[in-house]
């Protein structure tokens, strides 16, 4: 799976002959699940036509400040419009320039704001990146060098351009990377800057199952989406994850995400244990039953007397035991409650020994089971309070692994 899953990439094409090159990358960038828009520099329109990159990118593609001039005839007159670089910037999660030639590049460096695609770059807060393209005295000559530098001062990555045969005739080094390069080279740097690369995370989620016999048993509403967004949301910050997960008809499709399928309090509680030890953080967003029954019937139960008493007992509590057991663990506790919710909350970080309890009220509304928002409050150990507001259960999920992420930036 591509860490480019719908990361919004703004490519920009200066006036090379690899230029035509972008047809490939743009097609490429659409593959992985990325969603594209084209700014092109007026020279780059020589090599590969507006329309080429607009039917492939899906998108309308601009090259200068005004749409007239981009959409040239009446209709387009009557909808003049301002081309908004800084709306096309603040849009990108990454921006990519490819090719850049040298002329590009020395504007780049300089701040030399002629053309849209500069105002663009000069307005970008994502992390850009740029594939030289150029004949090979060019590339080697001190003043593209210096741009390089400068370029990286401003925390830029160049794509090296790699060596073969160049449209002089010449061969060495300065082709542009092929588009196939240019993609898995960010793919993998993006990857290696994800914030929680290299952390392993324990998840619980669902409801769990306590027999009563061989067909029936004791369960709960839990719909076990909190969880697996959880589970989605920290795997796409590099995280590896375990999901441990009651029945539910949630699927995990990220290949960083092991899921552990369990039914019962106990099955979890083990599987939990067997690798608490190996990880830097768990969450526990289970409804783990808090009961189940004291014997379970070997047969179905048979429906002959009129009353039908079920004894039950306490399972163990999960949460609790990995508090007990912490080591260097971040551990995050779900409280459900329905009054003195702040208080209760603040008993069960005490008594489970967690770090952060991400607090749940049922008397808010749009919260809760078989929902798809949220609305949760945090509380941290020192009892810190944060409000969140009502939110899909996928921002909640990325609220908490901020809060992991917060915790291993005040670690470092
Ligand atoms: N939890 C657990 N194992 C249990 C019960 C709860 O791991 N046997 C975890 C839940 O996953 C959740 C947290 O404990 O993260 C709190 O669950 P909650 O139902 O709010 O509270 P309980 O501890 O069960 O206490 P009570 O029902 O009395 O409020």
């Amino acid at each position: 799976m591509s860490v480019l899953i719908g990361k919004k990439i703004l490519l920009g094409i200066s006036g090379g002959i690899a230029a035509y090159k972008t047809a490939s990358l743009v097609r490429l960038f659409i593959k992985a699940g990325a969603h594209v828009q084209v700014i092109m520099t007026p020279a780059s329109k020589d090599f590969i036509t507006p329309l080429t990159l607009s039917t492939l990118s899906k998108n309308p593609v601009y090259s200068s400040f005004y749409n007239q001039d981009d959409n040239p005839g009446e209709l387009a007159k009557q909808n003049e419009r301002w081309n908004n670089h800084v709306e096309l910037a603040l849009w990108a999660d990454v921006m990519v320039i490819a090719p850049a030639t040298a002329n590009t590049l020395s504007k780049m460096a300089n701040g030399t704001c002629d053309n849209l695609l500069i105002a663009a770059y000069l307005s970008a807060k994502c992390p850009v990146y740029y594939a030289p393209a150029m004949d090979l005295d060019m590339y080697k000559h001190p003043s593209t060098i210096a741009n390089f530098f400068s370029l990286t001062q401003f925390g830029d990555t160049i794509i090296p351009a790699e060596s073969g045969e160049l449209a002089s005739g010449l061969s060495g080094e300065g082709r542009m990377a092929e588009p196939e390069h240019i993609v898995a080279f960010i793919e993998a740097d993006l990857e290696s800057r994800l914030p929680l690369k290299g952390r392993k995370i324990l998840i619980t989620a669902g409801p769990t199952y306590e027999a009563i016999d061989p067909v029936r048993f004791i369960g709960n509403h839990s719909s076990g989406k909190m969880g697996f967004d959880i589970a989605s949301s920290a795997a796409n910050l590099g995280a590896s994850v375990l999901l441990v997960t009651g029945p539910t008809h949630c699927k995990a499709t990220h290949p960083l995400i092991r899921v552990i399928p369990v039914v019962s309090a106990q099955e979890m509680y083990d599987a939990c244990h067997l690798y608490y030890a190996d990880v830097d953080v768990a969450i526990a967003a289970a409804a783990v039953a808090d009961y189940k029954p004291k014997n379970v019937a070997s047969q179905k139960i048979k429906k002959n007397a009129d009353d039908f008493t079920i004894e039950l007992e306490k399972t163990k509590d999960i949460l609790a035991s990995l508090g007990q057991s912490k080591k260097n663990q971040f551990l995050i506790g779900f409280a459900l409650e329905t009054e003195n919710e702040i208080e209760n909350a603040k008993l069960k970080i005490q008594k489970k020994n967690l770090d952060l309890i991400v607090l749940n009220s049922l008397q808010d509304k749009g919260a809760g089971f078989g929902k798809a928002t949220n609305k949760v409050t945090f509380i941290d150990k020192f009892f810190t309070i944060e409000a969140m507001e009502l939110k899909s259960k996928e921002a909640v999920a990325d609220d908490i692994l901020n809060k992991v992420i917060a915790h291993f930036y005040e670690m470092s």
